[in-house]
């Protein structure tokens, strides 16, 4: 038997250590407020035992994340029809990239750059009363936790500078592909970026992706193969231009934030989180891919 408590506690010590911990996103200015030091992991495996280390009870911005469970709610409503208005192919492009968005007729490339998240955005608003508010019911219903919450100063700092999503919001509009007023649109998008949650509570949620679409109750929440199609999706696209990396190095499906959160998981075996600030680069946690290379390098555990 594996023994992942140790496993956890080992991978802390070891990034406690390293000296390069990346630096804080700072065009959100929200997030430069954040400590860079902060470390957590968590990990739930699919005999709903949790193992945690590090700071894994601390909230931070889940970001881009939020992108995953926007699309598993669009999913269950729409079913394929979704299919017609984002597509499923990796970008090879940055999160908030636009010329393939020129070139491709306002369909975004797959749901999880900006362009795509903000298309599942206006689907949600076309569909929701209360987009909201029902968004964040769903996902406190899926961890069975009524204290997740949006963080309205993330939101609001998001609004002030998001203006490469503006741009992406308005070329989708003047392609037909945006039926909804971008502000409205918008304010739904940031506040989604803006959900606060552990790598306790995120492992929680998504442990639906690793249990075949039921969570931690029993209560099912997406079919097989929309479970399937969401996995794939992480896959190819969880990391933008560093998707090859992210399945080089670590060889799971999962989600990265900009608050320097990631998300992954291995089907039927277990779900995990990571919570380090610092981004390298392409706008991943450094050290949170890091930490998950070492898991699975050590336990052999990944989709490979
Ligand atoms: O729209 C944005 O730019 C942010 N709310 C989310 C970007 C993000 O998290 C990219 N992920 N690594």
């Amino acid at each position: 038997m594996i023994d992942f408590q140790h496993i956890l506690n080992t991978i802390v010590e070891e990034i406690s250590s390293e000296p390069d911990k990346g630096i804080v996103a700072t065009y959100i200015p929200e997030l430069a407020k954040v400590d860079c030091t902060k470390f957590g992991i968590s990990l739930l495996d699919n005999n709903a035992k949790l193992y945690s280390s590090g700071e894994a009870n601390e909230m931070f911005s889940i970001q881009s994340i939020s992108k995953v469970l926007s699309l598993s709610m669009a999913f269950r409503i729409l079913g394929n029809d979704l299919w017609n208005r984002v597509g499923v192919e990796p970008s090879g492009d940055p999160f908030n990239h636009l010329s393939l968005l020129e070139m491709e007729n306002g369909i975004p490339r797959n749901p999880l750059i900006n362009a795509g998240a903000i298309v599942i955005a206006d689907i949600l608003v076309t569909q929701l009363k209360n987009p909201k508010q029902e968004f964040l019911e769903y996902i406190r219903k899926i961890a069975n936790d009524n204290s997740i919450n949006y963080d309205e100063s993330v939101a609001k700092s998001e609004k002030e500078t998001g203006f490469r999503n503006y741009a992406a919001a308005y070329l989708i509009k003047s392609f037909g592909n945006l039926k909804n007023d971008v502000e409205e649109v918008l304010d739904f998008y940031f506040h989604q970026c803006s959900l606060r949650m552990s790598c306790e509570q995120l492992v929680t949620i998504f442990y639906i992706f690793s249990n075949r679409g039921e969570c931690l109750q029993n209560h099912r929440y997406l079919d097989l193969n929309q479970v399937k199609r969401i996995n794939a999706i992480m896959l190819t696209s969880g990391f933008y231009d560093e998707a090859g990396e992210f399945a080089f190095e670590v060889g799971l499906p999962g989600k990265s934030g900009v608050g320097g959160g990631i998300v992954a998981l291995l089907p039927n075996k277990f779900c995990v989180a990571t919570w380090s600030p610092g981004l390298n680069k392409k706008g991943n946690s450094k050290l949170g891919m890091l930490a998950l290379e070492k898991l699975t390098t050590t336990t052999a555990l990944s989709i490979f």
